[in-house]
């Protein structure tokens, strides 16, 4: 017989729906040497920090596939689009946190752009639609 712990479950499930962050930590600017504590870590920690006290969770991650255009992240929150974004820096992070907020928000899963952070609009890569999306022609 399985239990499940009901508190745990529930926890899960809260943090399923929480908007999520999800920092590269292992961006550095392209062409440049490595060093000790790259970019993407940096980034990470200031977005950890931004985080705090909302329901922003930050989860660190190696690689987004935006190598060349670094420091990077994405975002997404229950059922929304994904955003990725790239060109950020440790400056970003109370940026990335408001969007994260804002798209949790959006009724329609899409990120406005109207009132989106500076940092959101010039370092955006690509969105992409959430699972069962369909395009509907008008
Ligand atoms: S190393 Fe950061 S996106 Fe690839």
């Amino acid at each position: 017989m399985t239990y499940v712990n009901s508190t745990s479950a529930n926890q899960h499930a809260a943090a399923a729906d929480a908007p999520t962050i999800y920092v590269c930590v292992t961006c550095r600017p392209p062409g440049e040497p490595d060093s000790p504590v790259r970019p993407g870590e940096i980034l990470a920690a200031a977005t950890s920090r931004a985080a705090a006290g909302t329901e922003v969770q930050v989860r660190r991650m190696r690689c987004l596939g935006n190598c060349t255009r670094g420091a990077s992240a994405a975002m997404r929150a229950n059922g929304s689009w994904t955003y990725v974004f790239g060109g950020l820096d440790a400056s970003s992070a109370d940026a990335l946190i408001e969007g994260a907020r804002m798209l949790a928000r959006a009724a329609d899963g899409i990120l406005p752009w109207r009132g989106r952070p500076t940092p959101l609009k010039r370092g955006l890569i690509a969105r992409v639609p959430p699972i069962g999306f369909e395009e509907v022609d008008e």
